[in-house]
């Protein structure tokens, strides 16, 4: 694996099951209004970053001229490309590479979307450096992650990750480097219990998993997400 990749359990073992909770997420398109209302990528070069298999590489190229999915995981940067030979989606391309090492040039992106990118955050400044060379003037850069701090979804994953930064840890490291929060209500919708409690399955530990189940019912769970922008 290439140096400074971060273990992504979820889709790296239970790849199939990933695909369920990408489908769940964002039921309402709430988050891509948030970030469509942050910037436009109609006609310009779209970064997405740690794409995994590609799940939102064809939504951006309906619009987008061009776009880029990088990811450092080999078997998933093929089921990436696989993806988009599938639906013949000609204007987007994927490539081997890490946030930190980002296989482009200087100056060649518009618009930047990193979603769950464990790879940014405290001790990922290099990928950060990194944002400041490709990106154009003039473009944007969207993360997306977890906000623990609300939400049904933001207890359980305090519940489950009681090791990470706290969320005002988290919310300060991006403020003071100049990026802007909008709080998205994502929420995430199943089409069964069954697909439900198999992604909560890969998020969580066992014991984790079994209380948010037994106390959680019904197909959908209230889920708030952080989308951190910056303008270069
Ligand atoms: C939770 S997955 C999300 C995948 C995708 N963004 C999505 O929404 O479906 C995180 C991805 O980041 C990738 N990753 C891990 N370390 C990385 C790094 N240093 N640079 C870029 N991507 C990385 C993992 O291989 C994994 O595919």
């Amino acid at each position: 694996m290439k140096p400074g990749t971060i273990p992504s359990p979820n889709i790296w073992h239970h790849t199939a099951t990933y695909e369920l909770e990408n489908r769940a997420a964002d039921p309402d398109g709430r988050l891509w209004a948030a970030m469509q209302a942050r910037t436009d990528w109609t006609g310009r070069t779209v970064l997405d970053l740690g794409c995994g298999t590609g799940f939102h590489l064809p939504a951006f190229a309906g619009t987008a001229a061009h776009v880029i999915g990088v990811e450092p995981h080999a078997g998933l940067a093929k089921l990436a490309a696989r993806r988009l030979r599938t639906r013949r989606v000609a204007n987007a391309e994927v490539r081997e590479g890490t946030a930190q090492a980002i296989p482009l040039p200087d100056a060649s992106v518009d618009v930047v979307h990193a979603r769950w990118a464990y790879f940014f955050g405290r001790g990922c400044e290099p990928g950060l450096v990194e944002l400041d060379r490709v990106v154009r003037r003039g473009g944007t850069a969207l993360v997306i992650d977890n906000d623990g701090s609300r939400s049904t979804f933001g207890g359980w994953f305090r519940r489950g990750y009681p090791h990470l930064d706290p969320p005002e840890e988290t919310e300060r490291f991006w403020s003071v480097r100049g990026w802007t929060l909008d709080r998205v209500d994502m929420g995430w919708r199943f089409a069964s219990r069954a697909d439900l409690e198999a992604v909560v399955r890969i998020e969580f530990t066992r014991e984790v998993a079994d209380q948010v189940l037994d106390e959680h019912r019904g197909l959908e769970v209230d889920y708030a997400v952080n989308l951190w922008s910056k303008r270069f």
